[in-house]
């Protein structure tokens, strides 16, 4: 009997900058059959989706439709980018009320028509947002999952990459917590090869004096999409590569590891908020979420992270 197994619809909520790259980028890793873009701004999402169909004699067979709601029927996967961004000076959240807002508009209207699928959260705060969506869906925890800090863990990679002259595939370190200002570099656990970053820059780099200067990385890291946003207005070709590989993830089956967002179960004391820890991605979503040995610094500032957004999310009366 003919199954649909290989059908892997993928709806795009929100074709903005970071809507519409995320499309272009699951276009072009050929893993998505189909791609419906929904935006309230109707002309937009089909001029992306036009846009997009006309380079499909360039990548394996994919439908992009520009769509509304009911759309999200059959979706596998259901991305949500829509919502405020930051201007220069912002913060992400300061987007907190307008974006509950909007959230508070789409949640019921994707879940009226889809509840099988897994959401991916992207807008920010994302992962107030990530709980917020959790918490209005009636979704299980393994099933909404918030991009987090899968960008900022990207972007720490890179630099080190630069500093240690090693490929950034090649340098296994994590960023946890909050994406944005209190998120949390996991230097204790950082390696290359195995060997403690520390250890390596001492004994192997012949690029960074052998000494890995911490504070600049982190400092360049947290600070990555201020400067950015500062200079172009926004950002989305990294963050629509991360939701790439957070798909890919989901839809191969794969068990890879990704410091993705997800409502938090008491993971070193953190209750009623997600946040961004190692965690095994499958088809099932989340399907595991890695507690780390954490030093005990690195303990206290994560959970700090979730305690300053608990009490940011309560304040917005979430
Ligand atoms: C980023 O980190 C703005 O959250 C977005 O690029």
């Amino acid at each position: 009997m003919f199954t649909n197994l290989t059908h892997n619809k993928i709806a795009v909520i929100g074709a903005g900058n970071v809507g519409s790259t995320t499309a272009y980028a699951l276009m072009i890793s050929g893993i998505a059959s189909e791609i419906v873009l929904i935006d309230i701004d109707k002309d937009k999402a089909m001029g992306e989706a036009m846009d997009l169909n006309h380079g499909t004699a360039f990548v394996k067979p994919v439908i992009v439709k520009h769509g509304d709601y009911s759309d999200c029927q059959e979706a596998s996967i259901i991305i949500i980018t829509a919502g405020a961004n930051q201007k220069p000076g912002e913060t992400r959240l300061d987007l907190l009320g307008r974006n509950i807002k909007i959230y508070k508009d789409i949640i019921p209207n994707t879940i009226k028509y889809n509840d099988k699928a897994i959401y991916i959260i992207v807008t920010n705060p994302v992962d107030i947002l990530t709980y917020v969506t959790w918490k209005m869906s009636g979704l299980p925890v393994s099933r909404v999952i918030g991009s987090g800090t899968v960008l900022d863990t990207s972007r720490f990679r890179y630099l080190i990459s630069q500093q240690c002259g090693i490929a950034a595939r090649n340098v296994h370190a994590y960023i946890i917590g909050e994406h944005g200002d209190t998120e949390v570099p996991i230097w204790s656990l950082s390696n290359i090869v195995g060997i403690g970053i520390d250890e390596y820059c001492l004994n192997y780099c012949r690029n960074c004096d052998r000494k890995i200067n911490k504070e600049e990385i982190f400092f360049k890291v947290k600070n990555a999409a201020y400067e950015i946003i500062e200079k172009k207005g926004a950002t989305y070709y990294a963050v629509g590569l991360a939701i790439r590989r957070i798909v890919e993830g989901i839809l191969r089956d794969e068990n890879s590891i990704m410091t993705v967002s997800s409502v938090m179960q008491g993971y070193y004391g953190v209750h009623g908020i997600a946040l961004s820890l190692p965690s095994v991605i499958n088809r099932k979503g989340v399907s595991a979420v890695l507690e780390l040995p954490l030093t005990q610094q690195e303990q206290q500032a994560f959970y700090n992270s979730g305690e300053r957004l608990k009490k940011l999310l309560m304040d917005a009366g979430g």
